[in-house]
């Protein structure tokens, strides 16, 4: 086993939670006092605005936040290890052509394979001289010239999850290297068998990550942490739990990602990798459910970066892809080819009212209401009262569904006005019942809205 080059004795374990080294948009530089006045002012004016604002009464300083989930590209889904400079600037070309930055696209994301074989002599890293021969600091002005930021890649291992040299022991040079080189953007990937280090601790792996992100926010307190650590920690804990007394096994999932968001992760990889096929999507929308606790604003579950655009997958699986990702308020890190996005795809990706849900202020991750098999209904409350509400047909053929409001788990003596946003359509007050057919591997995507009056 290699040991780790510090003492983790003497690191300074003070937990940094997320919430205390982030400013919110409204409150920057206003005393606790002044804070309460204007939440209530901010309410009221809510309530004014929004008839149906039962829901709003009960927001707190936290929720009303800028930080919704990340959205940006990410390299390895389509390019995998193929990736140099001049793949990025055309990514980045691409992406401006195609505006991306108007739908809310914001982080170019390079992952693994940009590096040089071996660490400078000083233990910095470097970019691979073939690929990225002006390094990565041109690299990051050029994609701040087109309208997004440069995000990169690497471990806290010995080598990454590809084998190319990582930051164990480098963190404080490796954070200010990427905070100088302007990178606005960190994934940090974990993968146990790069070192041979089956038998780590669950607290040693925890606290490389707490290193790693204290070091990355001394730099620059906006970075988005992305941690990538697939929940190999609790796995670690789960077969060192003890027998005698029993810890119950029950929460085994949320307590592998638990601490994520104490280490200053802003989004955490909850599976093994995503591939552009139905059912894969549809086995990691399986391993969302029961997470949901754990996000909140500024902390996301991540189901991996989207496939969307990616291998075979038809226009109403990308669609349902898409929407899925969206309600389950995931970061939305596109991983198709930006230089060249058919206009379906495109189509798919700037969904301004989908991409809204992703973005809803209220930062909560969609619940599974309904499941029938081949059909499952999530529900995600938004900020202004309204419900995203996503039927999911999974099934070989198209389906008649009929549900209640009650089915869904809403209040049945208000009533609801619909809208299909897909369609772009008002579908009008919603009945006793709803009624959609919904074509195999796709979704009907409605937001709904109360109408104040009761029945
Ligand atoms: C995996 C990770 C992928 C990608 C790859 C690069 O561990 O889950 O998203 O980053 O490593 O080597």
């Amino acid at each position: 086993m290699v040991m780790p080059p510090y003492s983790l004795k003497r690191m300074d374990k003070t937990k940094n939670s997320f919430f205390n080294h982030r400013k919110t948009f409204l409150y920057t530089g206003t005393s606790n006092n002044m804070k309460k006045y204007l939440t209530i002012i901010i309410l009221g004016l809510i309530c004014i605005f929004n008839l149906g604002c039962s829901q709003a009464t009960s927001i707190t300083d936290e929720q009303i936040s800028p930080q919704t989930p990340p959205m940006g590209w990410n390299s390895w889904n389509h390019f995998k290890r193929k990736i140099s400079a001049k793949l990025v600037k055309e990514i980045a070309d691409g992406a401006k052509r195609h505006k991306l930055n108007e739908a809310g696209y914001k982080y170019l994301v390079i992952d693994d394979v940009w590096q040089a074989d071996a660490l400078n002599p000083d233990g910095t890293l470097a970019a691979n001289p073939e690929t990225f021969p002006d390094g990565i600091a041109p690299l990051a002005e050029y994609v701040r010239q087109c309208g997004f930021e440069l995000g990169i890649y690497s471990s806290p291992n010995l080598f990454t999850c590809a084998g190319y040299p990582a930051t164990l022991g480098f963190e404080e040079k490796h954070a200010k290297q990427f905070a100088d080189w302007g990178c606005k953007f960190v994934k940090y990937d974990f993968c146990p068998n790069r070192n041979d280090e089956y038998h780590l601790s669950y607290e040693t792996v925890i606290e490389r990550y707490r290193v790693f992100g204290e070091a990355l926010r001394s730099n620059d307190p906006d970075i988005i942490f992305a941690i990538c650590e697939k929940g190999f920690a609790g796995k670690i804990r789960d077969r060192n739990r003890p027998k005698n007394p029993p810890v119950p096994p029950l929460d085994k999932r949320i307590r592998a990602f638990v601490w994520c968001k104490d280490v200053g992760g802003v989004m955490w990889r909850t599976t093994m990798d995503i591939k552009p096929t139905w059912e894969k999507i549809m086995q990691i929308l399986d391993q969302q459910e029961g997470l949901e606790v754990l996000c909140g604003p500024g902390a996301f579950n991540d189901p991996d970066m989207l496939e969307v655009g990616n291998g075979d997958l038809t226009l109403t699986e990308n669609r349902a892809h898409f929407s899925l990702w969206c309600v389950l308020n995931a970061p939305l890190m596109l991983g198709n080819d930006l230089r060249d996005i058919p206009k379906n795809v495109l189509k798919v990706i700037t969904n301004k009212e989908v991409i809204a849900l992703n973005q809803d202020p209220l930062c909560v991750q969609a619940k599974k209401v309904f499941d029938n098999g081949d059909i499952e209904i999530f529900t995600k409350p938004l900020f202004n009262g309204d419900i995203a509400v996503c039927v999911l047909n999974r099934g070989p053929a198209r389906k008649n569904v009929t549900f209640s409001i009650e089915q869904i788990g809403l209040d049945s003596k208000t009533n609801y006005n619909a809208r299909d946003l897909w369609r772009h359509k008002d579908l009008g007050q919603f009945q006793e019942k709803f009624k959609t057919s919904v074509r195999s591997h796709d979704i009907t995507l409605l937001r709904i809205s109360p109408i104040n009056k009761t029945k």
